[in-house]
């Protein structure tokens, strides 16, 4: 991408919601899709995928969800990789990628159903320092998992990702063993990422007992642990902005709960964007030999 408009992408504010998720999906995912009850909004991992990556590179979901990463990126002439632990959801992800295919997209996809912390044990050797770009999104509580379909009756399930007795699925651990899975899962992809590569992951806030659950600092620490380096801390709104104005798309629970708490004297508020942090693989591997160690700050040279 030419350096103009790659810095023009990278915005801090991603206009990311001027359609509705199901305006952005149709016809372009398989109506199966709408069961998952955490799915990225396609032009989050869009916008994702042109500002941090060229045609031809290698774009990596390890928690690929029904494949919205993979399906954009192909879009876009990357080649795509996904994991996911659900079969339900894996199969969902395959389905769209064939969809993708059929629809002309000149991009090679797969998907992997496996436990993303074992990533390395998953995945060709060969892959070791061949991704230019991680796009994921961490599972967060079953507390936001609510469905409302809007069709001749209102339709509102409790839609989870399994019965939750599997901890495998990060879903269903607490806060703690949410960040302790995410950063192992984190550091094998800091293996698969090219030097210089960057992994981007957003994190919708998350209200427990009605109190912002802080997910995004737990997210900054699990890339730390796993060897990254933060870059920059992005919005991706979840509302369309209409003449300089947000107009807020809340589901019917999330306004449920809002109109509750205030009917209670707190003022909440909708939330109306997840947060995108983004993370560097360093250029070069720390030097982990005994002898000749010199720190960027001794060099003169800025070596690195
Ligand atoms: C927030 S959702 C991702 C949704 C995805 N971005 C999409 O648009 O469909 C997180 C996904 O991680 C999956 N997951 C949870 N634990 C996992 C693990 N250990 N390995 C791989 N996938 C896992 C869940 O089943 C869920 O589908």
């Amino acid at each position: 991408m030419h350096a103009a408009a790659a810095a023009a992408a990278r915005l801090s504010v991603w206009a990311t919601a001027q359609r509705t998720g199901p305006v952005q999906r149709r016809g372009r995912y398989v109506p199966d899709s709408t069961a998952h009850p955490a799915r990225m909004l396609p032009a989050i991992a869009a916008h994702a995928i042109d500002a941090y990556t060229d045609p031809g590179d290698l774009v990596l979901d390890p928690m690929c969800g029904i494949g919205t990463t993979l399906v954009e990126a192909v879009h876009a002439g990357r080649d795509a990789l996904g994991i996911e632990y659900e079969s339900r959801w894996s199969d969902i992800a395959d389905a769209n990628l064939r969809h993708a295919r059929e629809q002309g997209a000149p991009g090679r996809g797969g998907v992997i159903r496996g436990d993303a912390t074992a990533l390395l044990s998953l995945v060709p050797a060969a892959l070791a320092g061949q991704v230019a770009l991680v796009v994921t999104s961490p599972p967060y509580g079953p507390t936001v998992h609510g469905h409302v379909a809007v069709g001749d009756e209102l339709d509102i399930r409790d839609n989870r990702y399994n019965d939750g007795t599997d901890k495998g699925n990060l879903a269903y651990r607490d806060l703690t063993g949410l960040a302790d899975g995410f950063a192992e899962i984190l550091r094998g992809c800091a293996v698969l990422l090219r030097p210089g590569g960057t992994v981007v992951v957003t994190a919708r806030p998350w209200r427990k007992r009605g109190e912002l659950v802080d997910l995004p600092s737990a997210v900054i620490g699990a890339g730390i642990r796993a060897g990254l380096v933060p870059t920059e801390r992005c919005v991706a709104l979840l509302t369309a902005v209409r003449d300089g104005q947000l107009v807020a798309r809340p589901s019917f629970f999330q306004l449920q709960s809002v109109r509750r708490a205030r009917a209670a004297g707190t003022p909440m508020h909708l939330i109306a964007h997840e947060d995108v942090l983004i993370f560097a693989k360093p250029d070069a591997a720390p030097n982990d030999g005994d002898g000749d160690r010199t720190s960027a700050s001794d060099d003169p040279g800025g070596r690195r």
